[in-house]
């Protein structure tokens, strides 16, 4: 099921997420829907918290060409990050149409618990260390416009306030 995506400034996107305890047939259901939303909106991540559930699940495929890899993490947490930094032009499905260069480190090491319950860790690089970055801020409550400086975030939230009204008009 595709569910609604919030758009920033919304209170639940500035919230710390709180840690999943078990695999229940309900997450599964909702990481299923995660993926949906993601693949539909297009995106390549979706952050529990970016459809209001305040959770601590993320989901990614950043593979653009080729046969899909849909990754779900639970309470994923960075182990290291390489002193190395790229420069990504970001972009988030709860800021549409908006985009920046966000400095991060290069590569990652994430751990985290999969569906059958089991603790994974990989090595990230490239688009993918972008993406699970970008991902576990949310889950912290932070933007990839909190990187910016003050200026360009609040010129986003403007337009990201009067396209909210302009869709409340809409509805
Ligand atoms: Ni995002």
């Amino acid at each position: 099921m595709i569910r609604p995506i919030l758009i920033h400034p919304d209170p639940r996107l500035k919230k710390l997420c709180e840690a999943v305890t078990e695999v229940t047939p309900a997450l599964r259901s909702l990481a299923d829907d995660m993926l949906e939303t993601m693949y539909e909106a297009p995106g390549i991540g979706l952050a529990a918290p970016q459809i209001g559930v305040m959770s601590r699940i993320i989901v990614m495929d950043c593979i653009k060409d080729g046969p899909p890899e849909p990754m779900v993490l639970l309470n994923p947490q960075v182990l290291w990050a390489s002193e190395d930094v790229n420069v990504y032009e970001e972009g988030c499905l709860s800021i549409p149409d908006q985009y920046a260069e966000v400095k991060r480190p290069a590569a990652v090491k994430v751990a985290w618990m999969d569906l059958d319950g089991k603790l994974q860790e990989r090595d990230f690089s490239g688009l993918w260390a972008t993406c699970v970055q970008h991902e576990i801020d949310h889950l912290d409550g932070k933007l990839f416009i909190d990187y910016l400086g003050p200026l360009k975030r609040q010129m986003i939230t403007r337009k990201m306030e009067k396209l909210k009204r302009e869709r409340a008009r809409m509805a």
